[in-house]
């Protein structure tokens, strides 16, 4: 008898019970002997340089261990290392130069929390400021590209402007700012003078330790990173910050483990967001709606020392089946911290200027927009000229609109009304890479019959163990009862960082290539050493429920995998393999594609927009666990739901201060603000990415949702908002 597939089941997520009774130990959770405290100081200026720092009244503070600033500690020493290139990450305790408000200065360590805030607010600090700007508007004629953003064209520029039926709109997106409930921060543990323990937030073990070995010049082997648990990240965590730094410079200096939690405001200064950005889109097409040419140019903010970029204008380039594109990408320098991807990065904010414009094209048209996408679809990749190893767009467009109930919605806008709520509908679509990297996993199975799978990835909420263990479970036949997955240790075996939708396609693979070689070994113990089992091969063989299964001459035989160990006297079984992509890149585009549909009421005198219904279809592959998906395209979809309508980071340009740097005035959607949520999924394996067919899923369950709003609202009011987020004030 085979066993149940465990891929593509709504398994409980295995550390469930751990998070919600607080059992979950996340960075914080740690306690260890004289562990000290620390809080940071920051800039209150946006640029210019220390003059000055009195610590006095603080270090006289009771409980305080040291005030370490650049005045009192030299920088880690590959801070030192010439690298050739000025634009880089802020190097924390370098120089006396602010480049941003809220940018830390100095750390104040203490024997409590309580008495290191206190004693921070002590510190006071003399600046010589110089201009500032935090406005990217009024910075423009600064905008500049890296070698790495080339304009892009295909077929001829401008072709747009040729086309019977045009449109040219600007559109424009605000500084959002991750706010996960965990909030930042590190304990850092030195041994000696040469070997450093840190547990940290942060969404790559591995990363981190790269970092800090080359920062601190010690190698990897002496660096242990912990990150067992993170309590959502959304990109924020992706690498490693000068808070954390200052905290390791801090504890070698007191010669105790220190603690840093940076505040809820630090959250906004501290640790990247996203962009601002503007963009122009011109698209053209021909009376019946085929596409003549897009045009998509966007300037986004980045920090004034470091150079970031996101692929803000990638999605016009293939989206559609369009014989003549063009984009334009540059960065403008401002001050504020450097930028860092958050969910989506850049697909977010290009898809919102794309599938608004798409739509605006569609009412020129008199043409049902769900069509028009529909007709310009594009069957390869029209940017690499490459086939997709697969696209289930069209399926995905039918499906979602079956459900929202798509012929409910009124042609013209402004059309329906319920009361004093007008009633619109919008789609939009989302696409992001589908990718794979390399990974190593380690598997340990002992002879109490329980596996092990380990490997140095992270889980910043999608549930990762829970969806590795149904891989491993369907790859060794073992019940997910018995395995185990680990994660969020760099002494684990190496694996990338959680990011970029690929954590399942990387690291599956990996888990998916252990088992598959745990097999061949436990295959070798029973031939070498089980004589009934000495002609059994991977070809007349199985691995069921626990058993190997051999199809001898005798008729089926079978012994369960524990046995195995203890025939052969092998107490434990342990293999590693290391998991990477063919060539299947060269021959294939790999995207994953999402579907996004909104019905809202705008209210009639007020403007307030209530989203009433949402339909997300997801063509990610293959579903590995049907639950925590759709857990995951729901998260995607409250965030798609804050880039609309709530979340924006207001700059008081006079300061270059954040205005709204807290939960109560950066408005994250809440409960109340969550529609019911529909979530469908193609569930098609892909048959060229990987073993389990799956594609990625973080990033396409937010990319193009913002469009769906907008767009139903255009469609309930006949107002077009195209800076986000949708405001009432901007719909009366
Ligand atoms: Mo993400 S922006 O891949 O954490």
């Amino acid at each position: 008898m085979r066993q149940d597939k465990n891929v593509g089941k709504p398994l409980d997520r295995v550390d469930g019970r751990l998070k919600v009774t607080g059992g979950a130990k996340y960075f914080a959770d740690n306690h260890m002997e004289d562990l000290q405290h620390a809080c940071l100081v920051c800039s209150t200026i946006a640029s210019g340089r220390i003059k000055s720092i009195d610590t006095k009244a603080a270090l006289h503070a009771p409980g305080v261990l040291d005030v370490v600033s650049h005045l009192n500690t030299a920088p880690a020493p590959g801070y030192k290392q010439p690298d050739g290139k000025a634009r880089r990450q802020l190097r924390i305790f370098a120089d006396d130069r602010i480049y941003a408000n809220g940018q830390p200065v100095a750390i104040v360590v203490a024997n409590t929390m309580e008495r290191a805030v206190y004693a921070a607010s002590l510190v006071k600090i003399q600046y010589e400021q110089e201009v500032h700007h935090t406005d990217m508007r009024a910075n423009d004629k600064a905008a500049y590209q890296t070698d790495r953003m080339k304009d892009y064209v295909r077929g001829t520029t401008d072709a747009w402007k040729t086309a019977p039926v045009q449109l040219e709109a600007s559109y424009s997106t605000p500084i959002e700012v991750h706010n996960p409930m965990e909030l930042a921060g590190i304990i850092a543990k030195w041994d000696g003078p040469d070997n450093l323990t840190i547990w940290s937030k942060t969404q790559g073990v591995k990363n981190s330790q790269v970092a800090l070995r080359e920062i601190f010049q010690i190698p990897d082997q002496n660096i242990v990173v912990h990150s067992p648990f993170v309590g959502g990240g959304f990109g924020m965590a992706l690498r490693i910050w000068p808070h954390e730094i200052a905290t390791i410079i801090a504890a070698k200096k007191v010669g105790k483990p220190v603690k840093l939690v940076i505040s809820r405001d630090q959250m906004f200064t501290m640790v990247g967001h996203r962009p601002a950005a503007d963009q122009k889109i011109g698209i053209g097409a021909t009376q019946d709606g085929q596409l003549v040419g897009i045009t998509h140019e966007a300037i986004a903010s980045t920090s004034t020392y470091e150079d970031f970029t996101e692929a803000i204008t990638s999605m016009s380039r293939f989206m559609y089946a369009c014989p003549n594109v063009n984009t334009r990408y540059k960065i403008v320098p401002i001050n504020v911290c450097t930028p860092i991807w958050m969910r989506g990065p850049g697909e977010a904010t290009g898809a919102f200027a794309l599938e608004s414009a798409i739509d605006e094209l569609s009412y020129k048209l008199g043409m049902d927009p769900l069509a028009l996408r529909v007709k310009n679809y594009a069957a390869t990749d029209p940017e690499k000229n490459l086939p997709f190893s697969s696209n289930y767009l069209r399926e995905a467009y039918e499906m979602g609109a079956a459900k929202i109930g798509w012929n409910n919605r009124p042609a013209n806008p402004r059309a329906l009304k319920e009361g004093d709520w007008f009633v619109g509908y919008g789609v939009s679509t989302g696409v992001f890479g589908a990718h794979r990297g390399k990974a190593s996993a380690g598997a340990i199975f002992k002879s109490d019959g329980s596996l092990v799978v380990q490997s140095a990835t992270t889980d910043i909420g999608p549930g990762t163990a829970t969806a590795m263990v149904q891989i491993a479970a369907d790859a060794t036949g073992i019940s997910p009862n018995h395995i185990q997955f680990q994660l969020g240790e760099s002494t684990f075996p190496d694996a990338p960082e959680q990011g970029g939708s690929a954590t399942v396609s990387t690291v599956g693979s990996a888990v998916h290539d252990v088992c598959q070689e745990l097999k061949t070994k436990l295959l070798e113990l029973a031939t070498t050493h089980i004589p009934d089992f000495k002609n059994s091969t991977p070809e007349n063989s199985t691995f069921e429920n626990g058993y190997l299964v051999t199809a001898g001459d005798a008729g089926k035989m079978e012994i369960s995998l524990s046995d195995i160990l203890q025939k052969s006297n092998t107490p434990v079984l342990q293999v590693t393999t290391t998991s990477k992509a063919g060539d299947e890149r060269k021959k294939y585009s790999m995207y994953s594609f999402s579907v996004h549909f909104a019905k809202v009421h705008v209210h009639a005198s007020t403007g307030i927009v209530r989203i009433k219904h949402v339909v997300s279809v997801a063509d990610s592959g293959t579903i590995v666990n049907s639950k925590t998906a759709a857990s995951q395209m729901i998260g995607g979809v409250v965030g798609g739901i804050g880039m609309a309508l709530t979340e924006e980071a207001v700059l008081d340009h006079r300061y270059g201060r954040y205005a709204n740097n807290n939960f109560g005035d950066y408005h994250v959607p809440v409960h109340a603000d969550t529609p019911p949520t529909d979530i469908l999924f193609i569930n098609k394996k892909d048959p060229v990415i990987n073993p389990m067919g799956s594609k990625g899923m973080g990033e396409i369950a937010l990319i193009g949702f913002a469009a769906a709003v907008s767009n139903a609202v255009y469609n309930a009011t006949g107002k077009r908002v195209r800076d986000l987020p949708i405001t009432p004030d901007k719909l009366i």
